[in-house]
Formats: structure tokens, sequence, C-alpha cells
């Protein structure tokens, strides 16, 4: 083996019962089996990186374990039939990150049916950009079309608007020509908002206590909702007759409270979108479209890029909500 081979990875171990966290320098045997060797060159942070960094969520089934639950990088090497040396792929779900080690690495070895080519337009930095959070952005956007939503439904609310899934979301509808209201909790984004295609900015304060009574007031022709808990209960008691929300988060709570009668009464919808296991064909149509429907130049304003030495720190912000749009880790930062 030469030092050439040994590459840097972030290690999660539990010490006592607690997880901690350490850089660590690995060499190839330490990786585990797998039939796609991958030169990772960018990785990102989501909430659930948030949760596994933090030994919450149980997540993780055994240590040491490698988080960062997507990838962008190039084949190094590849026993598998679609993957070829110098191939420009990324990994997002299939619990990568989770129960399998994941992308807070220089090098992964992966199985190759996790794989996504680089589609075309899209750079490995985008990729990452994007991520599991822009791809469950897109997801919940196929999700409410084949419920019938169209641009001109009336509005449609992205809720966590500040954050990354909510960011994409917000500038994906407002692309495509949907009437975007965000809502947010933080009144400095209001603006950074407002340039990614909002025309409404909704407080999250409106939302969070749940609605007054089972039936509000028709406002939503559709929504994309990361909070949950009542804020969800307050989307769904608000949707126009046979509209739909998709739920992707729970950062405002797990727990649901909502009356049957917006369902009986209004038809109303209510999705749950997981973008762990997705059929292969929507996950390769959700990053084509990404490709091609979200502005690029939209996507750079959201995103901000940190080093691997500072995933811990961005972990425990994206935890208390403060940390705003998508963060990419660049691993060989
Ligand atoms: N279903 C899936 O497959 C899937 C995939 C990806 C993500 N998710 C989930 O989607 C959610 C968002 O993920 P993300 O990576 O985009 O996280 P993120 O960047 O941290 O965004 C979450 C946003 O939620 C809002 N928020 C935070 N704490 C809140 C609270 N206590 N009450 C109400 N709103 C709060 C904040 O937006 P404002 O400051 O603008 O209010 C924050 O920026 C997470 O729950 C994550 O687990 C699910």
């Amino acid at each position: 083996m030469t030092t050439d081979d040994k590459f840097n990875a972030l290690v999660l171990d539990e010490v006592d019962g607690k997880v901690v966290c350490a850089m660590k320098e690995l060499t190839p045997d330490d990786l585990p089996d797998g039939d796609v060797t991958v030169r990772v060159a960018y990785s990102d942070l989501n909430y659930k990186d948030g949760m596994i960094l933090g030994g919450l969520g149980r997540m993780v089934r055994k240590y040491p374990h490698i988080p960062g639950i997507d990838l962008s990088g190039t084949v190094e090497a590849s026993s598998h039939a679609d993957f070829a040396p110098g191939d420009e792929v990324l990994v997002t779900g299939h619990y990568f990150g989770e129960r399998h080690w994941g992308g807070y690495t220089q090098k992964a070895r992966v199985k190759g049916e996790w794989l996504i080519k680089l589609p075309q337009g899209l750079s490995l930095k985008r990729a990452m950009a994007l991520g599991t959070a822009g791809h469950t952005a897109m997801l919940a956007l196929m999700a409410l079309e084949r419920e019938g939503l169209e641009p001109d439904a009336g509005e449609v609310l992205v809720t966590g608007a500040g954050g990354g899934l909510g960011g994409v979301a917000v500038a994906l509808l407002a692309n495509l020509g949907y009437d975007v209201a965000a809502s947010t909790g933080r009144a400095e984004l209001h603006d950074r908002l407002t340039a990614l295609g909002a025309k409404a900015i909704v407080a999250r304060d409106e939302l969070s206590a749940g609605p007054d009574r089972p039936l509000m007031p028709e406002r939503w022709a559709g929504a994309i909702d990361t909070v949950g808990g009542q804020t969800l209960a307050s989307i769904v008691s608000a949707l126009k007759f046979h509209s739909a929300v998709g739920a992707c988060g729970l950062t405002g709570g797990n727990e649901l409270t909502v009356s049957v009668l917006p369902f009986l009464l209004r038809g109303v919808r209510l999705i749950g979108i997981d973008s762990s296991v997705v059929p292969a064909a929507d996950r390769r149509l959700a990053w084509r479209r990404l490709a091609e429907e979200l502005p690029m130049e939209k996507l750079d304003t959201l995103s901000t890029v940190i080093g691997l030495d500072a995933v811990i720190d961005a972990g425990t912000s994206i935890l208390k909500g403060a940390t705003a749009g998508r963060v990419v880790v660049d691993v060989n930062a």
C-alpha cells in the first residue's frame, strides 16, 4: 500500500453510549464490500445528517460509521456492468450514510444499484447543492402533479422555506410558473425567498399553532411541507377542494393531530414523501428534471460550501434551524 491509498473520512463511534466523531485516515481495505469504488468530490448536509451526527433518531445500526447521506464523485473502479472508471455519479437514498457508510469521506465503496449517472447539465458540486433535499423537493412536486396540480391552480405553499428542501422547492415551483407562498420563521430571509421566486411570505407562527377549526377558508392549491406537526394540520385544514400536501419533514414535530373533516368534506389528500426507497425510474426522472427545470443560478444563491472539518458544527446548526439554504461539503478542501 502506498501513502496515495490513504484517505480522510469523518468517522462516528459509540463510546460509553455516546456518539463521538473524529477525522480519521483510512485505507481502501477499511471500506465495506461493494462493486463500485468512488473518488468522492462532494457531499452535503441535510437535517438527517444533523440527527445522525448528533447520535439522534437511531438511524445508524452499527459503529464505527461514516456518516453523510449523499455523495457525488468519479468512479475509480467498478465490477458493475453499468459503471466504468471515469463516470461521474451521485448517491442519495437507499439508507446511504445511515445503514451503510456514507459520503463524508474522500473514497467510498458502494453498490452499483445505488448510483445515478450525473444528469447532463449538472456538475458534481451542484448535484450536492441539491442532494437528498433537492431530490425530495422534486419527488414532492411529482407527487402533487400526479394529484393533478398545475401552475394555474392557485397559491402553492412551501414551509420551512429558509431551509434546504424548502429553498429548492420554492425555486423549482416558481420557475415552473407556480404562484408560490413561502413560509419562514426568519424575517432576514424574506428578500432571498422573494429572489428565489416566492410571491408571498407567510410567517411561520401563522401555521405552527394549528388551525382554529377543522375547516379553515380554502387557500392552498397544494403544499410542500417540511415542518410537520401542527403546521401540517394547519395546511390540511386550508387546502382547496381535492388538492394535496406532500408531507416531507418534521422540523416542527412528528406528531400530527388533524380533523378528518377536510378529507371527508373537501377530498383533500395527505401524501407521504419518502426519498430513501424510490423506484429507480422515478429516481432517475427526478434527477433529470432537476437538471432541466431548476435554474442553476438560483441554486447557486442557495448554497454555501464547507470542508469536512466544519461538518460537526454545521450539523449542530442545522438541528437548531440556523442554517440557510443548502450546505455543500467539499471533502477535499
Ligand atoms: N421525507 C424525506 O425523504 C425527506 C428528505 C429530505 C428531508 N426530509 C426532512 O425535511 C425536513 C427539512 O430538511 P432540510 O434538510 O431541508 O432541513 P433544513 O435545511 O434545516 O430546513 C428546515 C427548515 O425548517 C424550518 N424549521 C426549523 N425548525 C423549525 C421549528 N421548530 N418549527 C418550524 N419550522 C422549523 C426552518 O425554516 P425557516 O427558518 O425558513 O422557518 C429550517 O430552515 C427535515 O425534517 C428532514 O428530515 C425528509
